[in-house]
């Protein structure tokens, strides 16, 4: 593979070059200076917080955990990579891996925190702030132009033959995750042991991962986003919902799978079954020039096809949706970009960096795209039995059958969620 990646990621580098050389000479800048970040200790202790490189930086270059470390982008010469490697006897020193790409820059190993020297007509983009709070004296240039960075954010909308590999990879590897959690459920294990079963099986550690890794039985399958690992297993099992990741040089996969205990009721088991079929059939339909915020309505339609065919809502599929029955049962959105972020940029931008916002009814929705080719998003249509959201429903002459939602409430809920590339004549799901 590494092959393969290596020449994907030189074409990778050379677009990413000319794209932004084209962007300078737009808005006449004679550099781009992408800042990696750095962590700061929390308050009053000397302990840091996981550090995540800048996403524009990592775009460019994968050392996702690279801080102090700048990217200054010229019209006519190489690209410069001061990449922070202090002489430290407390930390394995910063080395550079022996791969291709570390060729095409000219690299220089900092061993003090460095600043580029810069001219005025400049960008600076990155955590400026945290730089000025550090005392450091920052570069000459613009701090984060606005017009400058949302044009940046949009060639991070289009994948690259190389970033659609590393989410390929960051999938497969996660994959691995999920079957051993399941394996751990049908064990009886507990969601702490789920946890640590997932991370050993998609070989990582729990500050590695692209988002706190969401582990749920019973009830808290229907947390959107469970936060806890309980460290006793339930008397009962239900459910489990798995929501986790993996990272492949910076890149992060987003995969959630729901399974059932032996202690849920048929329907449940039934339900996931239907919750895999409205996610293939919305898969089904990506396309370039597809409308995300009609894909997200047709999960609507989808959804309450469900709620209807398995008798917990009598009425029609057009009044499930316009009285709010299917946003009860799914309130979050169907979908989002995914990259380098796990929510990734301007999702909620058009093309040309206008402010394109979710659409008052689905607040939620991260992602108001018409697909292109080369985006990659995700598909995760929920159904879940959330008391505070289904309460104001029980006071309706609402036609929702509640003795099998009340049977289904121990099972928190389902979510099935894989990511997808679009590809110029259809789509082509990374999540084996
Ligand atoms: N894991 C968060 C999400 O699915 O968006
Ligand atoms: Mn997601
Ligand atoms: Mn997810």
């Amino acid at each position: 593979m590494s092959e393969t990646l290596f020449r994907q990621q030189k074409a990778h580098l050379d677009t990413l070059l000319s794209a932004y050389r084209s962007l300078m000479a737009q808005y006449d800048y004679d550099a781009i200076a992408l800042y990696s970040g750095h962590a700061t200790p929390h308050y009053g202790d000397d302990q840091m917080p996981t550090f995540q490189a800048f996403g524009h930086f990592v775009h460019w270059v994968p050392l996702w955990q690279a801080e102090h470390s700048w990217l200054v982008i010229h019209p006519d010469q190489r690209p410069t990579l001061y990449l922070y490697a202090p002489t430290d006897f407390w930390h394995l020193p910063t080395a550079l891996p022996q791969e291709p790409w570390v060729g095409e820059f000219e690299v220089k190993l900092c061993t003090d925190v460095t600043m580029p020297a810069l001219g005025e007509r400049s960008a600076i983009v990155g955590d400026i702030n945290a730089l000025r709070e550090s005392g450091a004296a920052l570069p000459q240039g613009q701090p984060n132009p606005e017009t400058l960075v949302h044009a940046l954010d949009e060639l991070r909308m289009i994948k690259s033959d190389y970033e659609i590999t590393c989410l390929r990879e960051a999938n497969r590897l996660a994959m691995a995750g999920h079957e051993a959690a399941h394996a751990a459920f049908a064990g009886a294990s507990c969601e702490l042991d789920i946890q640590l079963a997932y991370l050993a099986a998609s070989r990582q550690r729990e500050s590695h991962v692209p988002y706190a890794n969401i582990i749920g039985m019973n009830q808290h399958a229907g947390v959107l986003h469970y936060q806890h690992y309980d460290v006793r297993a339930p008397r009962q099992r239900f459910s489990l919902l798995v929501d986790a990741g993996r990272r492949f040089r910076g890149y992060s996969a987003d995969i959630t799978r729901t399974h059932v205990g032996p202690d849920a009721p048929a329907l449940f088991e039934t339900l996931i079954g239907a919750l895999h079929g409205v996610k293939d059939r919305l898969i089904a339909r990506l396309a370039p020039g597809v409308d995300f915020v009609t894909l997200h309505e047709q999960m609507h339609h989808e959804l309450a096809e469900v709620l209807i065919d398995h008798d917990l809502f009598s009425g029609s599929r057009e009044q499930a949706i316009a009285e709010g029955v299917t946003r009860a049962f799914c309130p979050h959105g169907l979908g989002h970009s995914l990259g380098i972020h796990v929510h990734d940029v301007a999702g909620l931008r058009t093309a040309s960096g206008e402010p394109s916002p979710a659409p008052e009814a689905h607040p939620a929705l991260r992602l108001t795209r018409t697909l292109m080719p080369g985006m990659v998003v995700t598909i995760e249509p929920g159904l879940y039995f959330i008391p505070m959201l289904l309460m104001p429903l029980r006071n309706t002459s609402l036609p929702i059958n509640w003795t099998r939602v009340d049977q289904l409430a121990p099972c928190g809920g389902i979510r099935i969620e894989d990511n997808v590339v679009i590809t110029p004549d259809g789509f082509d799901n990374l999540t084996p």
